[in-house]
C-alpha cells in the first residue's frame, strides 16, 4: 500500500482553497485545511466528504471527516503556533508533500479618500495578511518537507496566490496590490534557495473568480469588471484555478515562476468608478 500524502491547504474553507482541497481529495491526498472561523472549517469538510467530527489525537479543536480523508484546523496564518498546529495536523495523517497557499483578504481604499488619508493601521494588515502570512507557513512547512525522504525527484511543492493586482493594481487597491506583489517578488528566490531541498515554488495569480469573497463586492463595481473580461466572457469557477494548482503540484519543471489564470483580461485603472 501506498503511503498517504497529505496537503496544507490555507483558506481552504472556502472559495479557491475549496476547490483545490476538493480537486486534492479526489485524487487519494489528504487535504488538511487552515482557517479562522471553525462554523467554516466544519462546514467545508462536511462539503468534502460527509459530516465532521473531533480529530482522535489532535491537540486543538481540530475536526476531521469520516476516514481522517480531510482535516481541518483552526487557525490563523500570520501565527507560527496556529501554522504549526495545522503542520502537525498533516503529518499525523500521512506525508507532507504540498503546500497550497490560498488565504488572503481584499481590500480597497483610496490613498486619499473622502475621509482623509489611508489607514496605516489597515494597510499593515493587509500585507501582514496575504504577504506575512504566506511567508509564514512558507517557511514552517518549507522546514518540515526538507526532511522528507524524496519522492521521485522531489520532496514537496509549494503554491503560493497572488492576483492580478500584483501587476496592474487598480486605483484603491495600494495595499492589496504590495500584498501580493510581494507574494510575487519572493517566489524566484524562494524556489532558488529550496531547490538544495528539492522543494519548488510556484505562484498562481488569477484573475476574476466567483467565490464568496467576490459575493461581497458591490453590483456596480463587478460591473465594471466585467468590461475587462475578454475570452471566455464569464468570471472563472473556483475549479479552474484548482485544475492549474493540479497541474502545477504534478509537473516537475514548473518552478520559480507565477502563472496568471485570467481569460486574457488586463485590469483597467479602476478610475472610471471614482466618477
Ligand atoms: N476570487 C478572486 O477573484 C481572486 C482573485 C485574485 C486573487 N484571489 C486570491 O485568492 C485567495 C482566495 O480567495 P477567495 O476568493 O477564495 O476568498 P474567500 O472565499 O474569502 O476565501 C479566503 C479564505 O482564506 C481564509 N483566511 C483569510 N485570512 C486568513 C488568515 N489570516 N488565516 C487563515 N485563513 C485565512 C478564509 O477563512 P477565514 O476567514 O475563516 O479565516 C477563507 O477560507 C486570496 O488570497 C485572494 O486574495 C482571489
Amino acid at each position: 500500500m501506498s503511503p498517504t500524502t497529505t496537503a496544507l491547504v490555507t483558506g481552504g474553507t472556502s472559495g479557491l482553497g475549496l476547490a483545490v482541497a476538493a480537486r486534492l481529495l479526489a485524487s487519494g491526498t489528504v487535504p488538511v485545511l487552515l482557517g479562522r472561523d471553525e462554523e467554516r472549517g466544519r462546514a467545508a469538510l462536511e462539503s468534502l466528504d460527509g459530516r465532521a467530527g473531533p480529530e482522535s489525537s489532535g491537540g486543538r479543536a481540530v475536526l476531521e471527516s469520516p476516514g481522517g480523508r480531510a482535516v481541518f484546523v483552526p487557525g490563523d496564518v500570520t501565527r507560527p503556533d496556529d501554522v504549526t498546529a495545522a503542520l502537525d495536523a498533516a503529518e499525523r495523517h500521512g506525508t507532507l508533500r504540498a503546500v497550497v497557499n490560498c488565504a488572503g483578504v481584499p481590500h480597497a481604499e483610496r490613498v486619499v479618500g473622502r475621509s482623509g488619508p489611508h489607514s496605516l493601521d489597515r494597510f499593515a494588515e493587509v500585507v501582514t495578511a496575504n504577504l506575512v502570512g504566506t511567508f509564514n507557513v512558507v517557511r514552517l512547512a518549507a522546514a518540515r518537507m526538507a526532511a522528507n525522504e524524496p519522492a521521485g525527484e522531489e520532496r514537496g511543492v509549494i503554491v503560493n496566490t497572488a492576483s492580478l493586482a500584483a501587476f496592474e493594481g487598480q486605483a484603491g487597491q495600494a495595499a492589496y496590490a504590495a500584498s501580493k506583489g510581494g507574494v510575487v517578488a519572493m517566489t524566484l528566490p524562494l524556489a532558488r534557495e529550496l531547490a538544495g531541498s528539492l522543494i519548488r515554488v510556484v505562484t498562481v495569480a488569477p484573475g476574476f473568480f466567483t467565490t464568496p469573497a467576490v459575493a461581497a463586492v458591490p453590483a456596480a463595481a463587478r460591473a465594471e469588471l466585467d468590461r475587462d473580461l475578454v475570452h471566455p466572457h464569464r468570471w472563472g469557477d473556483p475549479d479552474d484555478f484548482a485544475a492549474l494548482v493540479a497541474h502545477v503540484l504534478d509537473n516537475p519543471m514548473i518552478n520559480g515562476e507565477t502563472i496568471r489564470v485570467d481569460g486574457a483580461v488586463r485590469m483597467s485603472s479602476g478610475l472610471r468608478r471614482r466618477a
